[in-house]
């Protein structure tokens, strides 16, 4: 079985980060949430992965190489347009050949994996196997309809009022009989070729469509908000390792990642916590779930409930909480006794003061 896995997207809701990165290269604990995607791959033993990027964007092919560091040969496909997920299906033509694949989304984050659901793929063949999930807005998503057996009546793509609460999770498996499909369909209300309309021209065609639904953790990650949750819930999971320097004077608990090349000194450290390498955390109070890129600089500071990405330095400002910071951002105090913040900050930013 091969796989395609589609990054392309403008990740509008997870501005200002997305005008830097695509939103798949966000990390959570530690790695970015594409990575987490392409090791479920892996574990499944796919490894002929075809991913689908922003014909103008090279920076998932810089982050991610060929792949061969994952164990996995990754074919980049180039989408000039973001015409859909169908669409994407459509390019990977060629790459997908006559084989059965699984559609991966990029931004869709499963911890503990799809091997139970594509072994259940694997042992009917239907023509389309969905993923779903119930969520408590289902409007959010493509909503699917099924029969008391797992046979798929209907899917809908974000309806207004949804006939049922199970959302399609972003993990689709399928037979070459989809392509006929994608060619067959036209864009839907919001001008992309969607796949939840594939999906129903195969149902329409008579064809076996089936799904199972997910009973593990699954998130879409479409704004901060789903990157601090993911967070928390990779987090828990984490292994303790401790590669960096800690000193006498601090304080572990719970579990904690400290990477090569950071250093600990007069810190509490409440985890689950992880450290990126070369970080150096000094008198603070970090976590818990909090997640620190590689080079950052922490003085005096607080944060819990968080995410930062590589290079930030935050100098003695204490109870940040829930915050997501993006590369090489500084956050330090005005000058004594001013009584007034200062804010350079980019464009779509969000900033929370205590009230
Ligand atoms: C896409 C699909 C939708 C699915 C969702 C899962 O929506 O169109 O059917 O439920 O992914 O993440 P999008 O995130 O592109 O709006």
């Amino acid at each position: 079985m091969k796989a395609l896995v589609l990054s392309g997207g403008t990740g509008t809701r997870l501005r200002p980060f997305t005008y830097a990165m695509p939103k798949q290269l966000i990390p959570v604990a530690g790695k970015p949430v594409l990575r987490h995607v392409l090791e479920n791959l892996r574990e499944l033993g796919v490894t002929d992965i075809g991913i689908v990027v922003d014909a103008r964007d090279r920076r998932i092919a810089a982050a991610l190489g060929d792949g061969a560091d994952l164990g996995v040969r990754l074919t980049f496909l180039h989408q000039e347009q973001p015409l859909g997920l169908a669409h994407c299906v459509v390019l990977g033509r060629d790459f997908l050949g006559a084989e059965n694949f699984v559609l991966h989304l990029g931004d869709n984050v499963l911890p503990e994996g799809i091997g139970a659901l594509a072994a259940r793929f694997a042992a009917r063949r239907p023509a389309a196997q969905l993923v779903v999930q119930k969520v408590p807005d289902p409007r959010r998503f493509g909503v699917a309809e099924l029969d008391a057996d797992g046979a798929v009546l209907r899917v809908t793509e974000k309806p207004d009022r949804p006939r049922s609460d199970l959302a399609l999770v972003g993990v689709y498996f399928f037979t070459a009989e989809v392509h006929r499909a994608v060619a067959a369909i036209a864009p839907g209300r919001r001008g992309e070729l969607e796949i939840t309309d594939a999906v129903q021209w195969l149902i329409d065609a008579g064809a076996e469509v089936r799904a199972g639904e997910y009973g593990g953790y699954w998130r879409d990650i479409g704004c901060a908000e789903d990157v601090l949750a993911c967070n928390r819930r990779l987090l828990e999971g984490i292994r303790p390792a401790l590669a960096g320097g800690v000193d006498a004077a601090s304080r572990l608990t719970g579990p904690v990642v400290i990477e090569a090349g950071a250093r600990v000194t007069g810190s509490v450290i409440e985890g689950p916590v992880l450290i990126g390498a070369g970080t150096v955390v000094e008198d603070s109070h970090v976590g818990p779930y909090t997640a620190l890129g590689r080079d950052c600089v922490l003085r005096h500071a607080g944060i819990a409930d968080s995410v930062t990405l590589d290079g930030v330095t935050i100098d003695r400002v204490g109870g940040l909480t829930g915050s997501l910071i993006g590369r090489a951002a500084r956050i330090g105090r005005a000058r004594p006794g001013d009584g007034r913040h200062r804010l350079l900050v980019g464009d779509d930013t969000r900033i929370e003061v205590a009230a």
